[in-house]
């Protein structure tokens, strides 16, 4: 049983799988454009059946927090949601949320498309003043990465280092991973859940095949429970209808597509979404980055040398293949990669006006460009680098110990 069309959780669509080979591919494992192209994500969004994050309700977060709103939300890198609306409508009555947040600890380095969705969760929490859980998913990257279960959980916890120098407030924010937290009412959830995916589901949600294990298969649920309060009873014991909004990159919206579908069968709230395109990598903008190459993205653990380097060399350039052209016809900004960088990281909109219009005109060249970039990049790094030597053992015990959070509202 799909969900009514007026809510427009396109569940079952055959969209996780390559039904036809040209087509873009967009789920959790995969994204591949269509032709090597750039994904369309207009497409995205009509096929996933979401809806696309307009402008008055950017105007409304700015009003209802009572601050400009993220670079994040401001220049569109969130894009799309699924009922963000009503959790604004929450707001505005004066009752609380929560917000819930993950990542796949499949490397030791994060590079600057894994920080984007925790430094957006981080203005979201505040902004809100609202509690936050985030999932380390170490049983999924053993799964899918053929990871030993030790080394994915040393991952889980160097990760949640990184994660801690975003800045996250302690009192608010309850960090778990699913091989220590995985049990109790957490477990009973995701038997819940479980009882009402059938495997057609799953292979029409996720693309999953007769040949991939059954650990993948069953896994849906870990990551779709989280988004139910009563899955952490030492947190909101009592508050089985405080909803939950998940801000993620769109290549998760499969798991949330069946949670929202499975959520009022088994009489839980729907959790609500916002989500963001795919950062794109050094090379051009043609999905997310690779982790398999150390030149397609930068690192939070890069030198400012190596970010000079890396951006010098393969940061894909719009400009003209000579001065001459280049001042001639300007530079083509919808494929350069450092305006894209600028607009992901440069905060001052009146400067990044100021290169798009000299850039595109061909007054500023793609030097010039670069190396404004390279500052920016190298003092985030640099800022990231100090934010994490200060993570303690300790801290990262911390945020992760099932406790109570007293004052998660206020
Ligand atoms: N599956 C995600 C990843 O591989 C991790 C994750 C778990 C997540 N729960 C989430 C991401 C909720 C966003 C929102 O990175």
């Amino acid at each position: 049983m799909a969900e009514e069309p007026k809510n427009g959780d396109a569940v079952g669509s055959g969209v996780g799988g390559r039904e036809a080979e040209e087509e873009q591919v967009v789920n959790p494992w995969e994204v591949t454009a269509k032709d090597g192209g750039k994904i369309d994500y207009d497409k995205l969004i009509e096929k996933f059946g979401c809806q696309r994050l307009e402008e008055p309700l950017v105007r409304r977060v700015e009003r209802l927090t009572g601050r400009p709103a993220h670079v994040f939300l401001r220049r569109g890198v969130f894009f799309a949601h699924r009922d963000f609306n009503e959790i604004l409508d929450v707001y505005e009555r004066g009752e609380k949320f929560y917000l819930y947040t993950g990542r796949g600890p499949s490397s030791e380095a994060l590079h600057f498309g894994h920080l984007v969705p925790f430094m957006f969760t981080k203005y979201l929490q505040d902004a809100f003043k609202v509690p936050l859980v985030i999932q380390l998913t170490d049983d999924e990257k053993c799964m899918w990465k053929n990871l030993t279960v030790e080394e994915s959980k040393r991952l889980a916890r160097e990760n949640a280092k990184d994660i801690i120098a975003c800045g996250f407030d302690i009192t608010r924010t309850f960090i778990f991973s699913d091989f220590n937290y995985v049990g109790g009412a957490f477990y009973e959830n995701m038997v819940k859940v479980a009882k009402c995916v059938t495997f057609n589901k799953v292979v029409g949600i996720f693309g999953f095949t007769n040949e991939d294990h059954i650990g993948k298969i069953s896994f849906p649920p870990v990551q779709a429970v989280p988004s139910f309060p009563s899955s952490f009873p030492h947190l909101f014991s009592g508050k089985d209808n405080l909803r939950c909004l998940i801000p993620c990159a769109i290549d998760q919206d499969p798991y949330f597509r069946m949670t929202r579908d499975v959520a009022p069968r088994i009489g839980y709230q729907k959790p609500a979404l916002i989500e963001s395109s795919f950062f794109p990598a050094l090379q051009g903008e043609t999905g997310k980055m690779s982790a398999s190459d150390p030149n397609s993205a930068i690192y939070v653990t890069d030198s400012s040398k190596d970010i000079k380097n890396k951006v010098n060399r393969y940061a894909f350039s719009g400009g003209q293949d000579s001065i001459e052209n280049h001042r001639k016809y300007g530079a083509n900004l919808e494929v350069d990669i450092p305006v894209k960088y600028l607009g992901f990281f440069l905060e001052d909109d009146a400067e990044l006006d100021h290169i798009r219009k000299e850039y595109g005109a061909g007054r500023m060249l793609t030097g010039e460009v670069k190396k404004r970039l390279i500052e920016v990049l190298s003092e985030l790094v640099e800022r990231h680098q100090r934010a994490r030597a200060s993570v303690t053992d300790e801290m990262v015990d911390a945020f992760m110990a099932v406790r109570p959070l007293p004052h998660m509202f206020s």
